[in-house]
């Protein structure tokens, strides 16, 4: 489906609640996923990690979807990694979308996948699967994960290898940083793995976590002790991990009261 409707929303009249913000760039990574930036209107604060609703205007109403900010909070521009659904109604058209277009946000931005809801701790594990690398995109650019765990652990799981290279991208671009570089030297770590292609590292992040490379590659198992965890994917990925972290004694943290582990889902349709 090739549907440009929605597309030529009016900014100097958005729906009632909403933000009318400008598309600045549009990157495409797979036919199956792509990303985009937009302006930032000067009123609008987030927490790295939080979601926003964002959409078109379709058929004279709002069209709207929770998508994980992938910018940085200090960044003046926003940035969201979407997946394109061929018969989604958002996406469908939302992949579609040109620098100049328009798009429609809400203006309170929400979410459990920030600093806030966890408890301080030495390591930070952020478990991803396909679009769900988006709020970690945010929090590996925020200094503030630097300063507050001396070891950060990226792992991002996608059936195929091309769609690894949104957070390969995001990870150099974090290391190659005038500022950030230094901060997330030796503590920044990234695990790709793709399920369904060969790559230098396979399969799902729950068979590394049980056949032991996970340890392996961290310096050592999941522990409440030392250990915070951030899981952002399908519900069957969350259903998954949350179980892993709670059999090994993790509790769940919320904004009201911090804890050891939170998890978001992933929102596509
Ligand atoms: P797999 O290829 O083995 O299904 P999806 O696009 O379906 O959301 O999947 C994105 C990635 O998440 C894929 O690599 C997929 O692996 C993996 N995945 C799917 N379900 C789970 C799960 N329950 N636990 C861990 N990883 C999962």
């Amino acid at each position: 489906m090739n549907d440009l409707s929605g597309l030529d929303l009016d900014p100097q009249n958005p729906p009632k609640g909403f933000n009318a913000v400008k598309v600045t760039e549009v990157k495409h990574y797979t036919d199956r996923l792509f990303s985009f930036k937009t302006e930032r209107p000067a009123s609008f604060r987030f927490r790295s990690g939080e979601f926003v609703m964002i959409g078109l205007r379709v058929d004279g109403k709002p069209l709207v979807r929770a998508y994980s900010i992938a910018s940085p909070n200090w960044e003046d521009h926003l940035e969201f990694y979407s997946i394109k659904v061929p018969d989604g109604p958002l996406t469908s058209r939302l992949q579609n979308i040109k620098v100049g277009d328009h798009i429609l946000m809400r203006s309170k931005p929400v979410g459990t996948l920030v600093f806030d809801a966890l408890l301080p701790a030495k390591r930070l594990f952020l478990l991803s699967t396909g679009t769900g690398i988006a709020p970690f995109a945010s929090i590996i650019r925020d200094p503030e994960v630097y300063e507050k765990f001396d070891e950060v652990f990226l792992l991002h799981t996608c059936r195929e290898v091309a769609e690894l290279q949104y957070g390969i991208d995001l990870v150099q671009s974090v290391h190659d940083h005038e500022f950030l570089g230094e901060m997330a030297l030796n503590k920044l770590h990234h695990l790709p793995s793709a399920t369904r292609e060969p790559f230098a590292n396979t399969g799902r992040i729950t068979d590394w976590i049980k056949d032991g490379r996970f340890a392996e590659f961290a310096g050592g198992d999941l522990t409440p002790d030392t250990d915070r965890v951030m899981i952002c994917g399908s519900m069957a990925m969350l259903q998954m991990l949350k179980s892993c972290c709670e059999d090994r004694g993790f509790v769940e943290g919320s904004n009201s009261e911090p804890g050891q582990f939170v998890i978001e889902k992933a929102f596509a349709e």
